[in-house]
C-alpha cells in the first residue's frame, strides 16, 4: 500500500515526548490506571480481577458494546464494533466503504486519515471547506459536491482542529443529503460530549440507516492510551465488511483495555464533568490571553478540546519550530494539516495548559520572525 505520511503524527512523533508542554494536544488530561480502577462498579471490578489475557470477541466485549450502544440509542450491542482507537476505525471503515474509482466528500480542514486512506485506496476526494471567518459549514456546498460515484460524506463535529460545532438543523440536512444519494455519512464524533453548551448532536448512527458514527475513549474520557474506539452503524452489510477488514488489522481489541473502557463509560457522567471543569477553566485563561494579544486572532471553539488560532506576527512554521526548540512548548502549525493561513492547533484539555500558555506568552514577546 502506498500512503502519504501522516504529517501531524510524524510531527508529534518527533516532539511529543521530548518537550515540557504539549500545547497542541487534543486529548483531555489522561487518567492514571489507579484513577480509572477507583471508578469501577462491582461488576467491572470483578471482570478486571478475573481478567484472562486470551483473545477477545472480534466485534468487542459484549458488555462494552452494550455500553457504547447506550450512547447511540435505539441501537444495540450488535450495531457496534470496537477498534484499536478511532484511528483503526477510520482505516477499516474507509477500506470497507471505498474502492478505487469511488469518490468521497470530506469537510476541510480534516484530520489527515479522514481523507488520506481514501486517497491511498484510489478514491478521489472533493473537499468542502469550513468558512474561515467563523468555521461554519455550508451544507449546500456538500450537496453540490455529490457525484454519481460518491460513496461517503465524511464529517467531524465537534471539529478538529477548529473547535467548530454544527447546528442540529445543518446536521439533519447532511443526513438528508446522504440518504437522498444513498451514500453513507461517516461522522467522526471523537470529540462528542465536549460541547460547551452541554448539548451533543444526535449521533449519525442513531439517526439514519446510512449513519456511521466513530467514537473513542481518547478525548472526553481521558483514556487515549487504552486505545479503544468504536464504530456504530445500523447497516448490517457495512458491519459485516468492517468485521472482514478488521481481521487483517488487529483481529480483536486489547482485553485489559476493554474493561478499562467499560469502567470509563459506566462512570461517564463523572468523567465528562471532569473534562468540562478542565476545559472551562482553560478557556477562561485563553479568552484573557487572546483578548490581550493582537498578534493572534481567535475564533472561540464551541466544542471539543482544540482550537485553531491564527498567528499574525510572522511565519507560523518558523514560530512553532522556535517555540518548541527554545521554549519546549509544542503547538501544531496549520501546515501539518496542509492548511494555509498561518494558523496553529492549540489544545486546552490538559491541566498544564495555563503554564504552557504562559511560556508561549513569554516567548512570543521576545520572538522576531
Ligand atoms: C478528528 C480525529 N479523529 C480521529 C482521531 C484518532 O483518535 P485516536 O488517536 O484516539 O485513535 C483523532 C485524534 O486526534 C482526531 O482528532
Amino acid at each position: 500500500m502506498r500512503i502519504a505520511d501522516f504529517a501531524l503524527e510524524r510531527y508529534f512523533a518527533r516532539w511529543e515526548f521530548a518537550v515540557r508542554h504539549v500545547l497542541g494536544a487534543s486529548d483531555v488530561e489522561p487518567f492514571s490506571l489507579a484513577e480509572v480502577l477507583a471508578l469501577a462498579d462491582d461488576d467491572s471490578r470483578r471482570r478486571w480481577d478475573a481478567l484472562s489475557l486470551g483473545y477477545t470477541e472480534t466485534a468487542g466485549l459484549p458488555a462494552l458494546r452494550a455500553e457504547i450502544a447506550s450512547l447511540h440509542e435505539p441501537l444495540g450491542a450488535d450495531d457496534v464494533l470496537t477498534f484499536a482507537g478511532a484511528e483503526e476505525g477510520v482505516f477499516v471503515a474507509m477500506h470497507a466503504l471505498l474502492e478505487a474509482g469511488d469518490h468521497a466528500v470530506v469537510v476541510w480542514p480534516a484530520y489527515q486519515s479522514l481523507f488520506e486512506i481514501a486517497r491511498s485506496i484510489g478514491a478521489s476526494i472533493t473537499f468542502v471547506p469550513l468558512d474561515p471567518r467563523d468555521w461554519s459549514l455550508d451544507v449546500d456546498a456538500v450537496a453540490a459536491a455529490m457525484r454519481p460515484n460518491t460513496r461517503v460524506i465524511v464529517v467531524n463535529f465537534p471539529h478538529s482542529p477548529t473547535g467548530a460545532q454544527l447546528p442540529a438543523d445543518r446536521f439533519a440536512r447532511l443526513i438528508a443529503i446522504a440518504e437522498l444519494h444513498g451514500v453513507h455519512l461517516f461522522s467522526d464524533e471523537v470529540y462528542r460530549f465536549l460541547e460547551q453548551d452541554g448539548r451533543p448532536l444526535p449521533t449519525a448512527a442513531a439517526t439514519s440507516p446510512r449513519g456511521v458514527s466513530l467514537g473513542v475513549m481518547s478525548k472526553a474520557f481521558g483514556m487515549p492510551g487504552a486505545r479503544i474506539g468504536w464504530i456504530a452503524t445500523p447497516d448490517p452489510s457495512l458491519r459485516a465488511r468492517l468485521a472482514a477488514v478488521r481481521d487483517y488489522t488487529t483481529i480483536c481489541s486489547s482485553a485489559p483495555s476493554e474493561i478499562l473502557a467499560l469502567i470509563g463509560l459506566r462512570a461517564r457522567s463523572r468523567i465528562i464533568d471532569r473534562a468540562h471543569e478542565i476545559i472551562s477553566a482553560n478557556l477562561r485563561v485563553l479568552d484573557a490571553f487572546f483578548a490581550a494579544d493582537d498578534r493572534f486572532t481567535w475564533i472561540r471553539p464551541r466544542a471539543g478540546s482544540v482550537g485553531f488560532p491564527q498567528f499574525l506576527a510572522g511565519d507560523v512554521d518558523r514560530f512553532a519550530a522556535d517555540l518548541v526548540e527554545r521554549a519546549g512548548v509544542l503547538v501544531l502549525p496549520g501546515s501539518q494539516f496542509g492548511y494555509a493561513g498561518n494558523h496553529f492547533r492549540l489544545g486546552f484539555g490538559r491541566r498544564d495548559m495555563p503554564t504552557a500558555l504562559e511560556r508561549m506568552r513569554e516567548f512570543v514577546a521576545s520572538w522576531t520572525s
